[in-house]
Parts: structure tokens; sequence; C-alpha cells
């Protein structure tokens, strides 16, 4: 199922809206998960299934709107993510999941979109409202300006971060995807 899709067991395939893209007003180096050339998001390379975008090197800024896969599938997106510490991650705004209080808290800033994110199928159309909001991650002084100055919604510095200086790979942390959260 795709992270941001409202309903279970059908796509990864849900597209971040280019509004966003031109709101944060930055061009990324790498898209790690994409659905290939020449999709909308401004980066310079990108990954795609074909190539498992996990698998590779990440370099330079970020833009991450992982695939779902498996309940629990964004996770190592997400802790790759944190590792790596340059770009921006979509994520669900699940303020009560588990793996939103392990991981999503090790941002360095979050912006939460007003209203709801409406992402977009592979034939171009819009999907319906979801029953969620999104929250952008960001990490690194070129992400975190541009969230900050986006005007996308509510944008918050995270100083406090349970991260800390750690790597999100040195499992001194629980892996959500193995523990028993709902959602
Ligand atoms: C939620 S979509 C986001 C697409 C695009 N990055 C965007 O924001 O519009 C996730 C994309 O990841 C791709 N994908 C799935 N598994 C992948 C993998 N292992 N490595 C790289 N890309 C993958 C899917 O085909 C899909 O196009």
């Amino acid at each position: 199922m795709g992270e941001h899709e409202p309903s279970v067991g059908q796509s990864n395939e849900w597209y971040t809206p280019p509004e966003i893209f031109e709101a944060l007003g930055i061009r990324f180096s790498l898209d790690p998960c994409s659905p290939g050339p020449g999709h909308w998001v401004p980066a310079d390379r990108i990954y795609t299934k074909v190539d498992d975008g996990l698998a590779q090197p990440w370099l330079g800024c970020v833009f991450v709107n992982p695939p779902f896969g498996k309940r629990h599938g964004h996770v190592p997106w997400l802790r790759r993510f944190l590792d790596h510490g340059n770009g921006i991650a979509v994520v669900r705004a699940y303020t009560s999941a588990d793996w939103f209080h392990e991981w999503a808290v090790c941002a360095e800033t979050m912006l939460f979109p007003k209203g709801k994110t409406k992402f977009i199928r592979p034939d171009g159309s819009v999907g319906k409202s979801p029953g969620h909001g999104v929250v952008l991650l960001g990490m690194g002084e070129v992400a975190n300006k541009a969230l900050e100055q986006s005007g996308l919604g509510f944008f918050v510095s995270n100083p406090q971060r349970v991260l800390a200086g750690r790597s999100v790979d040195s499992g001194q942390r629980p892996d959500p995807s193995e523990s028993g959260g709902s959602e």
C-alpha cells in the first residue's frame, strides 16, 4: 500500500503533488524511490524499484516519499533518511503510531501542511481527500530552510530531537517493524 494512500492493499504509486515542490523551491540531488525518468520530482538522480533505492548509495539532498510495502514498510526508508541527514521525507502524520515516536521525532524539523495533501495517481488523477494528514521531515540546513520558508503550514524546529547525534543504524533503538504498533 502507498504510504499516503487512503485504503489498504492497493499500490505504492501515489505521487507528491507538484505544488509541494513549487513551495519548497529547491532542487534535490536524489529521489531514491522514484517511478522512473521524467517524473516531476526535481531531482538530479533517481533510483527506482529496479535499482532498489535502499540498497544504493545516497548522495546530497534527497527527497523521500517512501513506498509502504508491507506493514511499517516505510520505516527502513525513514531510518535511512535520518541516518543520511540531508533532505526532506514525507510520512503520514500519525502522531499516535509507535514508529512516529521512534523515528519521525528524530528529524531536525517538521512541517505539517495545512489541509489534506492529495497525492496523484500514475494516470494524473488526484486522489480523494485522505483520512489523515502528512508531515514533511527535514534534515540539513538547506532542507530545513526550505520547509520553514515554504508557507505550506505549521513549521516546527526540533532542537531536543531524541536522536542526539546517534546513528539510526546503530541498533540502539528498537525496530518498530518488529513491535505490535497499530498504525
Ligand atoms: C509513494 S511513490 C513516490 C514517488 C515519487 N518519489 C514522488 O514523491 O512523487 C514511491 C515510489 O517508490 C517506488 N519504489 C518501490 N519500491 C522501491 C525500491 N525498492 N527502490 C526504489 N523505488 C521504489 C515505487 O515504484 C513508487 O514510484
